[in-house]
């Protein structure tokens, strides 16, 4: 067998961290998903040179009305990260000790972590085989007289069946709080997800679809009461003071109250440059998720011969944004298996492919503190044959045809061997 060091590519790639061809690897996974445009670059520069303050300015306030516009909300406001618009779901939820909070297994850590920080049992939902996604089914099942939550992952930029999740949810009264952090311009029958449930968190970390600089997020509240609260327990219970004053500065210049029955309020601000960077990337989302799709429709069709690769089925009337890439591999019918597969794929033909998303259970983390009790079937086996592909906006046909033919080659070999 050649590995990649015997046969180190020269040829420059698309990857726009630049980093092609780390340790010999042709295509890997990078950094972020597309490079600033000179716009959005003019934006921070015009903050830096230009807001007067460089936080709870105008330019969040624009960034929460744009935000809103584009997903159909009434009420969104600008957070410092998706961990953090979570962590408020759970604090408007009055989740804590004794309370349970339903997360399925397979979803990056910042779903569940939140619910656990606040005292809560987290219990694991399986996934749907088909799908990917929370299986609604399985909600039903884990739904105890303790249960306050849900949380609703739209993973990897697949809308999970809210139309299955919310009858549920609301037949036993418990929150909805939906995990969007992937899920930037996803629809079911055209409308936005993040405006089915109760709480919606979305984030701008360097990953994602769109970035404030690296970390940002966005929490969504349908309850207008609650969305009063918000902007205090965003930002240290500060207010302004009522009633008359003795002088502007007496007793002093802003008041310290609480907003939430027996919540301390948090620091969960985003900065001003990060709003004006967000109010311009939102223009390009729906443009750069339709070169995502016909990448993935290049892929699928690259691969419709090859019956041992499986995509996720979309339900109908869902628009998935293909966020990341992952795929199945199915070789028992010749005894191989996914870590075969990567093998071939890293070593011989330098696609860094990666696995996404331990089952949650498994991590230390969990395990540690007391949450790695599991019931969760179909993500147990599911799991152990997935894996993603190097994925980016711009991925060029040349580097869709490197991948394709290496894991078709890949599966030739293995089946041959
Ligand atoms: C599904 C999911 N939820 C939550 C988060 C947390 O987002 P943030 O990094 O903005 O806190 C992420 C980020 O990767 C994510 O992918």
């Amino acid at each position: 067998m050649t590995t990649m060091t015997d046969e180190q590519p020269t040829e420059k790639l698309s990857d726009p961290s630049g980093r092609g061809r780390v340790d010999g690897y042709r295509i890997i996974f990078p950094q972020r998903q597309h490079s600033y445009t000179e716009e959005e670059i003019a934006a921070v520069v015009d903050v830096m040179r230009n807001a007067e303050g460089q936080t709870q300015g105008p330019y969040l306030e624009q960034f929460e009305a744009d935000f809103a516009a584009f997903i159909g909300a009434d009420h969104a406001f600008g957070v410092s990260n998706c961990t953090n618009a979570l962590k408020l779901a759970g604090i408007f939820s009055d989740i804590g000790p004794g309370d349970e909070v339903i997360v399925p297994a397979y979803t990056y850590c910042a779903s569940a972590i939140p619910f656990g920080d606040l005292g809560a049992t987290i219990v694991w939902a399986d996934i749907d085989p088909k799908t990917w996604t929370i299986d609604p089914e399985d909600l039903r099942r884990k739904i105890s007289p303790r249960t306050k939550a849900v949380v609703a992952v739209h993973l990897l930029g697949i809308p999970c069946d809210m139309k299955a999740i919310m009858p549920i949810a609301r037949e036993h009264g418990i929150r909805v709080i939906e995990d969007c952090a992937q899920a930037m311009d996803c629809t079911i029958d055209g409308q936005h997800v993040g405006t089915f449930g109760d709480f919606a968190c979305f984030s701008f970390h360097a990953a994602k679809t769109m970035t404030t600089l690296g970390e940002g997020g966005m929490f969504i509240v349908q309850d207008p009461e609650i969305a009063k609260a918000v902007p205090g327990i965003r930002h240290n219970g500060l207010t302004a003071f009522t009633g008359a004053r003795e002088r502007y500065w007496v007793p002093a210049m802003s008041n310290v109250d609480e907003f939430w029955p027996g919540q301390w309020p948090q620091n969960f601000c985003i900065g001003e440059a990060q709003c004006a960077l967000g109010s311009v990337q939102l223009r390009s989302i729906i443009p750069n998720n339709e070169i995502l799709i016909e990448q993935d429709r290049k892929i699928r069709a690259a691969l419709a011969d090859v019956p041992e690769i499986s995509f996720p089925e979309i339900l109908p009337g869902h628009r998935y944004v293909v966020h990341q890439y992952v795929l199945h591999f199915d070789g028992s019918a010749f005894g191989r298996n996914r870590n075969d597969l990567l093998d071939l794929l890293t070593a011989k033909h330098g696609v860094r492919a990666i696995v996404q998303y331990h089952p949650l259970y498994r991590y230390p983390l969990f395990t540690k503190l007391g949450a790695a009790e599991h019931d969760c079937p179909v993500l147990e086996t599911w799991w152990d044959d997935s894996f993603s592909l190097p994925w980016w906006c711009g991925v060029s046909d040349e580097e869709i045809a490197i991948m394709t033919d290496a894991i078709k080659e890949s599966i030739a070999e293995l089946k041959s061997a």
